[in-house]
């Protein structure tokens, strides 16, 4: 594997592909010799260049790793898929519906993976809570609500929305059933010409809605998730050392419906209990799944029809902000 984009985020890539069986980080390429430097301090047998295309041109090198910032997602991973290579890319998969079709054709093509970095599908949390959704845990689903805010760190080239709702609409597009059929956003820009607060709502089939609060100007990190059903309610706070998933026994139940005044609401209100969880680093339970996808020849959960979901969220969620909040519907799936 060569990867590409040693920044932030590229070092987890090279030090968990580095960790599994089957794969062997050779090469990493970033524009800033700096970048370049740290990683051969780290790792003295990688082959650096500043050129990507030490990378995307070699004869050796099987799969490609795209650890760069999204706007330049789509010319990289096309230029590895066109000289046959497996590719990894970031969250956002790319920066429009378009690109993102297109990679998803020319992999399908040439038979080649596509996977994308939706990392927390690989947390212990949302395994458990597949898991438990999968069994039915929850019952008949009402709504998926989560929060993602913090402080910074502000981007120069996307807003939060895309840079921190992959991560929820990702996790969301895996746990439920309903598949979303519009969206409603809003969102202010304050600081550098990007909206640093949104609201996202995401309206799904069979009257399940979802709600996304994402923010760069939060006084204190929050990371909270709620999924409710009729049968049970389940609270994820992915901040919690150890007890990162609650599932209550708590709902409503409606006993008259003949006419509005005779209804009569009770609420349940039984036992909460707290699965255990797997500790183990989602980035490396991912890198082994990506060895076994592309030599077993399975498709991926995170495939490039899976980034291409996201991404349709994602431009509708613009879309819509632009609109302060219009009903963006989508085409497809
Ligand atoms: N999955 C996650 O949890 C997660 C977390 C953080 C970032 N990310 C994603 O990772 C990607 C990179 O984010 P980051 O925070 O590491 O950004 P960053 O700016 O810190 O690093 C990007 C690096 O890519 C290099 N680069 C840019 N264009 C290049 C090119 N054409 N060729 C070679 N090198 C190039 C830059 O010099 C820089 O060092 C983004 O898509 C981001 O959304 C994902």
């Amino acid at each position: 594997m060569g990867v590409i984009g040693y920044g932030y985020w590229g070092p987890n890539i090279v030090r968990n592909f580095s960790s599994v069986d089957g794969i062997q980080v050779v090469a990493v390429s970033d524009r800033s010799p700096d970048m370049l430097k740290k990683a051969k301090k780290a790792y003295p047998a990688l082959e650096v260049s500043t050129d990507p295309n030490s990378i995307l041109d070699s004869g050796t090198i099987d799969a490609v790793a795209v650890i760069t910032p999204v706007f330049t997602h789509f010319d990289l991973a096309k230029k590895a898929l066109e000289n046959g290579k497996h590719v990894f890319v970031e969250k956002p998969f790319t920066l429009t519906v378009g690109q993102a079709e297109e990679l998803v054709d020319l992999a399908d093509k040439k038979h080649l993976k596509i996977m994308v970095d939706h990392t927390f599908l690989f947390t212990g949390a949302v395994k458990k809570i597949k898991e438990l959704m999968d069994a039915g845990a929850l019952g008949k689903l009402y709504y998926y609500d989560s929060m993602r805010v913090n402080l910074g760190l502000f981007q120069h080239d996307i807003n939060v929305v895309w840079d921190l709702a992959p991560h929820d609409l990702s996790v969301m597009d895996y746990l439920i059933k309903e598949k979303p059929v519009a969206i409603s956003a809003t969102g202010e820009v304050h600081y550098n010409g990007f909206e640093d607060i949104a609201y996202v709502t995401v309206y799904c089939e069979k009257n399940v809605i979802a709600h996304f609060n994402v923010n760069w100007l939060s006084p204190v990190k929050v990371r909270t998730t709620l999924l409710g059903g009729d049968k049970k309610m389940l609270l994820w706070n992915d901040l919690e050392a150890d007890e990162k998933v609650k599932i209550y026994d708590k709902g409503v139940e409606v006993k008259s419906r003949e006419n509005v005044y005779d209804l009569l609401v009770s609420y349940r209100s039984g036992d909460a209990w707290i699965p255990r969880v797997d500790q183990i680093e989602a980035l490396k339970l991912e890198a082994n799944y990506f060895v076994d996808c592309v030599t077993n020849d399975k498709t991926p959960i995170n495939d490039g029809h899976a980034g291409l979901r996201i991404v349709r969220m994602l431009e509708a969620a613009s879309e819509s902000i632009k609109g302060k909040g219009k009903l963006v519907e989508f085409q497809g799936n």
